[in-house]
């Protein structure tokens, strides 16, 4: 791929990873993802805006040889996580004049993470900007979007702005711009919910922020660009303002069949009273696609065997997940199976102190379900389905 033209003067010059499909070691990466970088030359100075993993740093360096920089004065750090940062040093070493443009806090991020030398930093504080000739850049500090040292850089003459993290989405694509908008939705969403939505009250103070500010093309890092970004504004402000939604997100698992029957009941029984269910395997399930259907959720019910006495370990890594993705939770309950004892409820309900949510009566039974254990899943529902419409949760 050669570096891609946005703006006269301004250039797409970052990397596609079309191969990685995990990202932190973490969060599955279906559709690969692509480390943005960009290239703004004014009639003075060039800035370079964020850098690339340092895995395909030839990439970016490549880039600015096919377009015949021969200085990089600035070069902006929005986030100092390495996927935008890694090649930093490459490119400073390449340009022994050029600067890092960074937060106060982002530049003893970078310093103990990369090693950049105190003399290469200019920090800038909220607003500030820097002149190139003929174009200003304009940085907007917006904290923990998703590490406390985050700010946004925005163009203001061509009305660009490069939030790096907030607003991306992990998809490898040959698209500069956004052509299919179900395929980036969901890609978008997932990104929330995977790394912005415990930071849900940071993003509502962050759009606010940058509400007045007349936008154009908004420049992400992580897949493509929004050429109207009324598309993903409005998405963002949906996610992190609306309340949630008629859905019980339903992950489990079942080692003999006994929860999974109880599993497939419970369903049926929601879906008889026009609550929408996501029912999850933890055996087989993407991470990241449970992470999803948090977004909206108003409902988490997990299902789980007894395992030594407590829960599954997968059902475990679902309740500590929902707990640091913060979702907009109300209320949760806990159904299973278990063989001889056990303290499953209070394990499992324990790890859940960040969601501010209701405990609804637990089913758990001893061995196959029966008559009596089922009613008690028909209650369950009646109930789930009563609270979702006291609360008008559509
Ligand atoms: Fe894309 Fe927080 O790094």
């Amino acid at each position: 791929m050669r570096p891609r033209e946005i703006r006269p003067r301004v250039y797409w010059v970052g990397a596609i990873d079309w191969d990685r499909r995990l990202f932190d070691a973490l969060i599955p990466l279906p559709d690969g993802t692509s480390y943005n970088s960009y290239l703004i030359k004014g009639s003075e100075k060039t800035a370079l805006i964020d850098s690339v993993d340092p895995t395909m740093q030839d990439v970016l360096i490549n880039h600015l040889s096919q377009l015949e920089v021969e200085s990089v004065d600035y070069v902006v750090a929005n986030h100092a996580e390495q996927d935008h940062s890694g090649a930093i040093p490459r490119v400073l070493e390449k340009y022994p004049q050029a600067k890092v443009i960074a937060t106060p806090r982002c530049k003893g991020v970078l310093a103990d993470l990369l090693m950049i030398p105190e003399e290469r930093f200019i920090t800038v504080n909220d607003k500030e900007t820097i002149l190139l000739g003929g174009r200003t850049l304009e940085f907007i500090h917006a904290p923990w979007v998703h590490w406390p040292e985050t700010m946004l850089t925005y163009l203001r003459e061509d009305k660009i702005l490069f939030p790096c993290d907030l607003f991306g989405s992990h998809l490898a694509t040959t698209d500069l711009y956004v052509t299919d908008e179900g395929q980036v939705y969901e890609a978008a969403k997932r990104y929330y919910a995977e790394i912005m939505m415990p930071f849900q009250t940071n993003i509502q103070k962050n759009l606010e922020k940058i509400k007045d500010y007349a936008i154009d093309i908004i420049a992400p890092s992580h897949g493509p660009l929004y050429d109207r970004p009324e598309f993903i504004l409005k998405a963002y402000h949906s996610w992190v303002f609306d309340e949630p939604k008629n859905i019980v997100v339903l992950p489990y698992i079942s080692m003999h069949g006994s929860t999974r029957k109880m599993v497939e009941y419970l369903v049926e029984a929601l879906a008889q009273r026009d609550v929408t269910v996501q029912q999850f395997d933890l055996a087989a399930t993407d991470i990241g696609k449970l992470a999803l259907a948090l977004v909206d959720a108003a409902t988490i019910v997990i299902g789980t065997p007894t395992v030594l006495a407590g829960p599954h370990p997968n059902t475990a890594y679902a309740a500590f997940l929902a707990n640091v993705l913060r979702p907009k939770l109300k209320f949760v309950s806990i159904i299973g199976s278990y063989g001889w004892g056990g303290r499953t409820v209070e394990q499992l309900a324990g790890m859940l102190p960040n969601l501010k949510v209701e405990l609804l009566s637990p089913v758990l039974i001893k061995g196959s379900p029966r008559e009596a254990d089922f009613k008690a899943l028909d209650n369950l529902a009646k109930t789930i389905a009563r609270k979702h419409k006291e609360h008008n949760f559509i």
